[in-house]
């Protein structure tokens, strides 16, 4: 047997030096057959798998949902029965960023929960926002690159940002809710995560609810300001990833109370908005917060790129009681992620440590680049050797019929009375925001306009937040005039 105190390469032999090459006399040239050389240096040539094409800056830790309420009657999902634990994986990243970008940064924060259910992974790929950018997938790529760096000098560009955002109008809530305070927040720990979208739930009795997600944070909202967060991002570009392992390791274990929004499901199809609109949110005085549980975070991974970089969230991982909605986006994010993870990680990503299910899987999927634990014989369905068969009675396919009778077109949403681009922005900027906030609100916007935007993009933005709202876009305007 090795000792454990001696190097070994990769397949357990014994190394001779980890400080000298092999070579012909001590001044001569270094000899192929330095099998260990040629192994270390190979095997550093491919430690970086590709980051995420977004949300690429992140970190995250282990913990548990336990469900302290009954919500039972709206959905059977085993996760969420009364009194249950379920271990979860928390990831929170920057959006736009590189890996090693600073933490700091103005932008969306993602907020992605792997729960290992009894019932299979059930992933909830949120931000720390209600809502989004857009209302259809189709604009998801052009969107990131507008907010990603140039094609000619590789630098991110203002001016691209406000182009776009200006140009897709339906940008409107989410750009008002970046350039608040909640745009920078002063840790993961003090902010809320949102599922964003719709979701479907079913109850045991097959009855079907439209539900949003919100976990509002226990240690209260808190936020950096533009100045703030300058500094540090300067000083500590991972900021967030070292307060989110530290207050972990000293114990401090921050934690979020789960709150659902349900809406009927006959609600849906003539609510004064479509509910599935991802620019929007459900006001509370329309559904109000019920309260389901705590989520918990308690455990630092032991290896960041094990169990966060390698680690794939997916929309598409729902478990029996929760389907989707009838949301563009989240039917759009159907496709992306299961196939970013096949190209970033590899086709057998879900057999990773980190991705396994703490269930049983019973899958005929086998074979492929790094595959480690196959099916046996039958590797077929159906057959007649006593392999798993589908259990029409468990699947794990809660679904809608919502609007699936209609002509397939490419069109906007079919309208409700009070679909919009600005008026729940507006909302936000009026009956939301006290005078600081909306104070630096104007100091943002302005600040982030005066950097290398041109005259009829900025044209464009001061009619946009005028859209927003009057008062707001006429300070931002006089902002310019003053400075
Ligand atoms: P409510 O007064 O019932 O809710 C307002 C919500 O705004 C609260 O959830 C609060 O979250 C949140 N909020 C407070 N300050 C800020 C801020 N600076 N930036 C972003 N959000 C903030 O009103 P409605 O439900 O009728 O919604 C009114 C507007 O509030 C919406 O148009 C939307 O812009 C915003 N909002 C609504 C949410 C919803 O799900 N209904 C969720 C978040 C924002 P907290 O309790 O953490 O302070
Ligand atoms: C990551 C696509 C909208 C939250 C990603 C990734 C892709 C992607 C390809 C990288 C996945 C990986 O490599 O692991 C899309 C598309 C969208 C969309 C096409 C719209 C059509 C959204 C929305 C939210 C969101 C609306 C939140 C409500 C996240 C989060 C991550 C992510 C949190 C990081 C997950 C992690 O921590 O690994 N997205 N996205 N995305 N996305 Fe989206």
């Amino acid at each position: 047997m090795t000792d454990a105190r001696f190097t070994t390469n990769n397949v357990g032999i014994p190394v001779a030096s980890d400080d000298h090459s092999l070579t012909a006399g001590p001044n001569g040239p270094i000899l192929l057959q330095d099998h260990y050389l040629i192994e270390k240096n190979a095997q550093f040539n491919r430690e970086r798998v590709p980051e995420r094409v977004v949300h690429a800056k992140g970190g995250g830790a282990f913990g548990f949902l336990e469900v302290t309420e009954d919500v039972s009657q709206y959905t059977k999902a085993a996760l969420f029965q009364p009194g249950v634990k379920t271990e979860a994986l928390t990831r929170f990243s920057t959006v736009a960023g590189e890996l090693g970008s600073p933490d700091t940064w103005r932008d969306p924060r993602g907020f992605a929960i792997k729960f290992y259910t009894s019932e299979g992974n059930y992933d909830l790929v949120g931000n720390n926002t209600p809502v989004f950018f857009l209302r259809d997938p189709i604009k998801f790529p052009d969107f990131i690159r507008s907010q990603k760096r140039r094609a000619d000098n590789g630098r991110r560009d203002h001016d691209q940002q406000w182009d776009f955002w200006t140009l897709q109008p339906e940008t409107a809530h989410q750009v008002t809710w970046l350039m608040g305070d909640r745009g920078i927040p002063k840790t993961w720990r003090h902010q809320n995560g949102y599922g964003s979208h719709t979701y479907l739930w079913e109850n045991a009795g097959g009855e079907k609810f439209w539900v949003k997600y919100h976990f509002k944070t226990d240690q209260g909202i808190d936020f950096l300001t533009s100045g703030e967060a300058a500094t540090l991002a300067g000083e500590n570009a991972d900021h967030h990833i070292a307060d989110l392992w530290d207050a972990i390791v000293a114990g401090d274990h921050p934690s979020w109370t789960l709150y659902v929004q349900v809406m009927p499901y006959e609600d849906a199809a003539d609510y004064r908005f479509n509910p599935f609109d991802l620019t929007k949110v459900w006001p509370h005085g329309d559904y109000p917060l019920i309260k389901v549980g705590r989520l918990v975070l308690d455990r630092n991974p032991e290896n960041y790129f094990a169990q966060i970089e390698q680690s794939a969230f997916e929309p598409t991982n729902l478990v029996p009681g929760i389907g989707p909605s009838p949301d563009k986006m989240l039917l759009g994010r159907m496709f992306s992620y299961p196939d970013a993870h096949r190209y970033r990680i590899g086709a057998n990503y879900a057999q990773l440590p980190v991705n396994q299910p703490k269930s049983p899987v019973n899958s005929y999927s086998k074979d492929g680049a790094m595959r480690y634990s196959n099916p046996g014989d039958p590797v077929y369905a159906p057959n007649s050797y006593g392999g798993p068969h589908a259990d029409a009675r468990k699947a794990g396919e809660t679904s809608a019929a919502f609007g699936v009778t209609d002509e397939i077109v490419r069109s906007a949403y079919r309208l409700h009375a009070e679909d919009d681009d600005f008026g729940q922005a507006g909302t936000m900027v009026r009956s939301v925001l006290n005078d600081d906030q909306r104070a630096r609100l104007v100091a943002n916007v302005q600040g982030h306009l005066s950097n290398g935007v041109s005259k009829p993009v900025l044209e464009r933005a001061l009619q946009y937040w005028r859209n927003v709202d009057k008062g707001l876009g006429d300070k931002i305007a006089a902002a310019f005039d003053g400075s």
